[in-house]
């Protein structure tokens, strides 16, 4: 039986391909038949799964709308929200492959543990505003909002994670290097006008900014359709070029007796111009 192919009353029946386990070497897939109705999405047919096949299925939501980044998963061997992958929009006539992300470790079937992220989340210094202006108020301008806001959309779906190369297939990596997701936030932090920590050295020696080569593997799976590469990655590594390899910045702070700042060494607060 194929995808949407037989009936079952006014229902097609849809055929999915799960996979089941509890780690990647013993688990595999695992095959189902349910009946679908017209505009289900994945979810609801993990749903049906659930309710009529496997009720014991592990699969991670929350919102069903697009928001929570709960339910990311890889659909037909691309990474999808499962909540927002409508059954029409896949090929017909073929099973849906159902499979967990691929760069964390499987807890259970569709469930993965993404505490990597977590722990690299903890690593970034928060938003550190600058002191109050005389008038008690602090400014930014409009363009400033909308250059910040691009980056405010991430759902933490984690799935810019699971596509990079850099720790998708290399475990080894995950040390030193934090991921597409946490260029987002730190281009967040250090593109807004009002915050006052130095992140730059951080995101060359802690969070291994020079791994990426700028794939855009990350930008084309965010369903956030955030410009990841163009608008965070590559900005963050013009600034760290700018404060560690520009032979201007350098013959300026030979001539001045500055040096580039340290891991953890804070900017000189700065002046309230505006
Ligand atoms: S552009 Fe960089 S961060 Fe994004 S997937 Fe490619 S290597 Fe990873
Ligand atoms: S940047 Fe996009 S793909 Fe990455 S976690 Fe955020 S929403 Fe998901
Ligand atoms: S359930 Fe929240 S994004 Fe899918």
């Amino acid at each position: 039986m194929t995808a949407r192919s037989g009936s079952n009353g006014g229902a097609r029946d849809v055929t999915v391909r799960v996979w089941r386990g509890e780690d990647r070497a013993s688990g595999g897939f695992v095959q189902y038949d349910v009946p679908a109705d017209p505009g289900m999405v994945v979810l609801d047919v993990m749903f049906r799964v659930q309710a009529l096949r496997a009720p014991d299925l592990a699969v991670r939501w929350n919102c069903k709308a697009g928001k929570c980044g709960s339910c990311s998963a890889e659909i037909n061997g691309r990474p999808k929200l499962m909540c927002m992958t409508r059954v029409s929009s896949l090929p017909e006539g073929e099973p849906i492959t159902i499979a967990p992300m691929a760069t964390f470790p499987v807890i259970k079937d569709l469930v993965t543990d993404v505490s990597y992220n977590y722990e690299k989340a903890k690593t970034i210094p928060a938003f550190r505003p600058a002191p109050l202006e005389p008038d008690g108020t602090r400014r930014m301008y409009q363009e400033e909002v909308d250059r910040v806001q691009e980056f405010r959309k991430c759902i933490e779906c984690f799935m810019c994670q699971n596509v990079c190369h850099v720790i998708r297939d290399h475990e080894e990596n995950k040390e030193a290097f934090s991921g597409p997701r946490f260029f987002v936030r730190l281009a967040e932090l250090e593109m807004h006008p009002l915050d006052t920590h130095d992140r730059i050295e951080l995101t060359r020696a802690k969070h291994g900014l020079g791994f990426c080569n700028i794939t855009k593997c990350c930008t084309e799976v965010c369903p956030e359709s955030i410009h990841i590469t163009d608008n965070a990655i590559i900005p963050l590594k013009e600034r760290v070029v700018t404060e560690f390899y520009d032979p201007l910045a350098w013959a300026k702070r030979r001539l001045f007796g500055q040096r580039p700042r340290q891991l953890g060494e804070k900017e000189p607060a700065a002046p309230s111009d505006r």
